[in-house]
């Protein structure tokens, strides 16, 4: 009965001291999590999070007018995941690219039942990036390096071109789809014509050993445009609407080494 009250009280210290520790480390992740959510369903978390977490997903995310998603400097091995709906404000800018990626042995996919919606309807005039409206140049540019992969995404109605692929190295870019049918119809504005004009799927510059494949683009233009590149492997492709695969030298500089193109 006597020695009771110290054996509880000698416990609760026990209990105290190896308590203590475990809050103490625990305390920093929590409030990460609580500050930088690595989910995100608003436009404004994005920056946050492509500095703190390793992995992060893009709910149903909607970008104002004028505000790219900006997927840039991420950090090495970022996993990157599309998921519901993404949207974008009505920005008639050509040199406005909606969605930017850059980085080192990252990997961007879409999740099951994604969608990636440029609504291009806001801008289709029959005339692309020839005329009209302005209208977004490159829907996405992307940068990526160092095995690196992009997969699984889908992405409808963008509104001049689609994808750039700019000094992407050692990386494999795979099960895209870019379906612009919704452009093949004439509208109101262009004069009869298919609305979507000059809707290249993938234009290809100063990339090297980069393998595209197993994509699906419906578009109103080329399907693959390679330029500038070397060891560029494009096979599995679906191309609708288009004039397939165009190999051209484009830029005004010398020495083009487009080689081992499948
Ligand atoms: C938040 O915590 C969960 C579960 O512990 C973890 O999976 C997630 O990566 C954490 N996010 C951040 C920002 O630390
Ligand atoms: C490529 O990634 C590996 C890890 O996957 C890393 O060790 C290496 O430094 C990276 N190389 C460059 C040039 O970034
Ligand atoms: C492509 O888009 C059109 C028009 O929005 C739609 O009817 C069609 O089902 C889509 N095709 C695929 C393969 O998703
Ligand atoms: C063209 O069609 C769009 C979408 O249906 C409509 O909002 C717009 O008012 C129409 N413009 C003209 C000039 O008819
Ligand atoms: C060509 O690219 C493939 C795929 O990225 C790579 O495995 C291969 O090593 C490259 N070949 C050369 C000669 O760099």
């Amino acid at each position: 009965m006597l020695l009771s009250p110290p054996g509880i009280l000698s416990l609760y210290i026990i209990t105290l001291f190896s308590f203590f520790p475990a809050t103490t480390s625990q305390s920093l992740p929590t409030s990460t999590n609580t500050t930088t959510p690595c989910f995100c369903t608003t436009y404004p978390q994005i920056a946050p999070a492509i500095s703190a977490c390793p992995s992060l997903t893009l709910h149903n995310i909607h970008a104002p007018a004028h505000s790219p998603i900006a997927l840039t400097s991420l950090l090495p091995g970022t996993i990157i995941t599309f998921s519901g709906t993404t949207t974008f404000g009505y920005t008639p800018d050509s040199q406005f690219r909606p969605i930017q990626i850059s980085g080192s042995s990252v990997s961007i996919r879409g999740a099951p039942g994604s969608v990636i919606d440029g609504g291009g309807e806001m801008y289709w005039d029959g005339e692309g990036s020839n005329g009209g409206s302005a209208k977004p140049g490159q829907f996405m540019k992307v940068q990526i390096t160092n095995h690196s992969t992009m997969r699984d995404l889908y992405i409808r109605n963008y509104p001049s071109h689609g994808i750039n692929l700019a000094g992407v190295k050692d990386s494999i870019i795979q099960n895209i789809v870019l379906n612009n049918s919704l452009g093949d119809a004439p509208n109101n504005r262009s004069n009869g014509l298919s609305a979507a004009h000059n809707s290249d799927g993938f234009n290809i510059g100063n990339s090297a050993n980069l393998v595209l494949r197993d994509s699906k683009v419906w578009n109103q233009d080329d399907c693959v445009v390679v330029s500038d590149s070397s060891n560029v492997t494009v096979s599995g492709m679906f191309c609708s609407g288009s004039h397939g695969l165009s190999i051209a030298g484009g830029g005004s500089g010398t020495g083009h080494d487009i080689s081992n193109i499948v």
